[in-house]
């Protein structure tokens, strides 16, 4: 038997196509780039959350002399919002980057661990993440629920755990 997976999402020619407060989010995304520490990589991401109550929260990447020590923008925001409220869905989560080293002109997608970290956050609050990608400027895509971008996922369902 051969299974086949595939998933739907919106792709638009750029921020002016997108509904005012997903555009919104989008600009604080990409003002939150510069709050990166990504002093190796040059490669400053932000990640910004509308959460279930309205406010909106940002994280970007923060990197370390030991390259393995450094965290992405994604995980340092998913981490902001549990710790400062355990139980709150995320809604919508903006994601963007600028590099002084290629253009940032297309947008990108969460990195594997960030996938499976945003795969537990949904568990966790049993609601969809929402994602807008972008670069600082061009093509933007929406992505229905983070976990489209993780099929066939381990979680903690498979330790018998929820
Ligand atoms: N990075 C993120 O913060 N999020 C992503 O989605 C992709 C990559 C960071 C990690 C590292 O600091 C830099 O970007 C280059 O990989």
């Amino acid at each position: 038997m051969l299974s086949k997976y595939q998933f739907e999402y919106e792709s638009y020619a750029s921020i002016e196509d997108l509904k005012p407060e997903d555009a919104r989010l989008l600009k604080e995304a990409r003002a939150s780039t510069r709050q990166a520490y990504a002093p190796y990589s040059k490669f400053h991401v932000a990640a910004v959350a509308r959460l279930a109550n309205g406010e909106i929260l940002a994280g970007t990447n923060q990197e370390n002399a030991s390259f393995p020590a450094g965290i992405c923008a994604e995980r340092v925001l998913l981490s902001l919002v549990s710790s400062l409220y355990p139980t709150m869905a995320v809604d919508t989560m903006a994601i963007s980057y600028n590099s002084t080293q290629v253009d940032s002109d297309h947008p990108i997608s969460p990195c594997g661990i960030c996938r499976q970290s945003l795969l537990e956050y949904e568990g966790r609050t049993g609601q969809p993440i929402r994602l807008i990608l972008g670069g600082m400027n061009g093509m933007v895509y929406i992505i229905p629920a983070a976990s489209m971008l993780l099929p066939l996922s381990f979680s903690g369902q498979d330790l018998g755990r929820v």
